[in-house]
């Protein structure tokens, strides 16, 4: 099929590349020319694990081009609307900018029976205004809302091998069209025999805001048992395991620490109680604000944690934080804690040095304030205290006794249960972390 993919950041980009790897002929659109430029060139322009090479296979089969012009988009059945949902600026509600403009210059090329495939992440409601607008400026056009629930570091993965479809669709005999157009753009998927939810637009909007909300609960779950467990002297990582030996439970995003970051998890669920607010529901997602408050708190304590092991005092202490990223296996820094947690150290009047295997260069680019250094070793040479801050493998495979060499004090602070506690505290170096004993 000829598909269009408007938006290629990071949803846009690697949805374009994976249709093209399905067989279809794809033309991504994105307006910010350098990097359309970038990936006509074949470069990702974030870290991905699989992506490049998806991005430059997809278009030495001749089936992948990028295009600054919505003109390009012109006669493809299938267009995918991929641009960003962010915070609006001082306020809970998203930031529909984007996808609106996207959706008003889409129409100017859109032809009858043509679909449009809302993918980004919208507060309930959107769907059925733009569907208005679509077929108010070309009746006969059609809408459909397809949620992505692809994660940062699997994005390929998940793209390829969802683990379900969600069709959010028109009534009637326009929803059967956009359905069977859906089912060609995905037959592999579909045959692979991928779960298929086929519902309205409302339900599909909202399939995707409550899955993240469930997820960032679940983590702020473990996190405020976590501030039990200090109170009480037991340990939040055994509770864990314990608790997730239940199926109904499950282990599965269980781990404390830190808490969520990322341009999803935050941005959504607080998107997610403004729209409530908005259609006077705002009692049913009030626990959002505490998932919220419990997920800002750890980034406060993990910086009392550092206070406490610097004997009480941070200024003019050497500080060495691994870890930039928002989560592994990404160079992504919005809203990440581990950020957040050097800069408030470093406005506390310690010196920090940090270091990330993908996100330095964004680092040195948005916070230039802070010494990034390319080696885990250099960030901690004569180091007062080490914080792991994001649960990168090279950090995970660190070596306590080698590592142990470069520091003026054996302090590790491990802010995503990824150390070896036994190991470390066997190489001599005190432990401690949030909802664990210290060892
Ligand atoms: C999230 C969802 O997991 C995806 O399903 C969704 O498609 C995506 O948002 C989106 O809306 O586009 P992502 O932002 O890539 O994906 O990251 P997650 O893997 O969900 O992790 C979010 C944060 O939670 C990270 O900062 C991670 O370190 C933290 N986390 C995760 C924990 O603190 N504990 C856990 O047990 C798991």
């Amino acid at each position: 099929m000829d598909i269009s993919v408007i938006g290629c950041g990071y949803l846009g980009a690697v949805h374009a590349a994976s249709m093209a790897q399905l067989g279809h002929d794809v033309v991504g659109i994105e307006v910010d020319v350098p990097k359309a430029e970038l990936l006509a060139s074949g470069t990702a322009p974030f870290h991905e694990p699989g992506f490049e090479t998806l991005l430059k296979d997809s278009l030495a089969s001749g089936r992948l081009r990028f295009s600054s012009d919505m003109a390009d988009a012109a006669g493809s059945q299938v267009h995918f609307v991929c641009v960003g949902t962010p915070q609006k600026r001082g306020e809970y509600a998203a930031d529909l900018r984007y996808v609106e403009s996207a959706t008003e210059s889409l129409t100017d090329v859109l032809a009858p029976g043509e679909l449009v495939v809302g993918k980004s992440t919208v507060p309930v409601g959107t769907a059925a205004r733009l569907a208005e607008l679509v077929t108010g400026k070309v009746p006969g056009a059609l809408l459909a809302w397809n949620p992505e629930f692809l994660r940062e570091g699997f994005a390929v993965q998940d793209t390829l091998h969802p683990d379900r479809l969600v069709y959010g669709l028109p009534a009637g005999t326009d929803g059967d069209t956009a359905r069977a157009l859906l089912d060609e753009v995905y037959a592999t998927i579909v045959a692979d025999g991928t779960p298929q939810v086929v519902t309205d637009y409302a339900t599909a909007e909202m399939v995707k805001t409550a899955a993240n909300s469930f997820l960032a609960t679940k983590i702020s779950f473990i996190n405020a048992m976590a501030e039990l467990c200090e109170a009480t002297g037991a340990d939040v990582k055994q509770l864990a395991d314990a608790i997730g030996y239940d199926d109904r439970i499950g282990r599965k995003f269980l781990n404390a620490g830190l808490g969520f970051g990322g341009g999803c998890l935050p941005k959504d669920i607080r998107a997610f109680m403004a729209r409530a607010g908005e259609l006077g529901a705002d009692q049913a997602l009030t626990f959002l604000r505490e998932v919220d408050n419990i997920n800002m708190r750890r980034r406060i304590r993990m910086v009392e944690l550092a206070r406490e092991v610097c004997d009480g005092s941070l200024l003019g202490k050497r500080i060495a934080v691994l870890g930039a990223a928002f989560k592994p296996d990404s160079d992504d820094i919005r809203d990440s804690p581990a950020l957040n947690v050097a800069a408030q150290l470093q406005l506390q009047g310690a010196t920090v040095r940090v270091t990330d295997p993908a996100a330095n260069e964004n680092i040195r680019r948005s916070w230039p304030q802070l010494e990034v250094v390319e080696t885990a070793e250099e960030a901690a040479h004569r180091a007062d205290a080490v914080l792991v801050l994001t649960e990168w493998k090279q950090f995970r495979e660190l070596d306590p006794v080698a590592f142990g060499q470069v520091v003026a004090r054996k302090a590790v602070l491990d802010g995503r249960q990824a150390l070896d506690r036994d190991t470390w505290v066997a190489a001599g170096w005190s432990y401690r972390a949030l909802g664990r004993r210290a060892g």
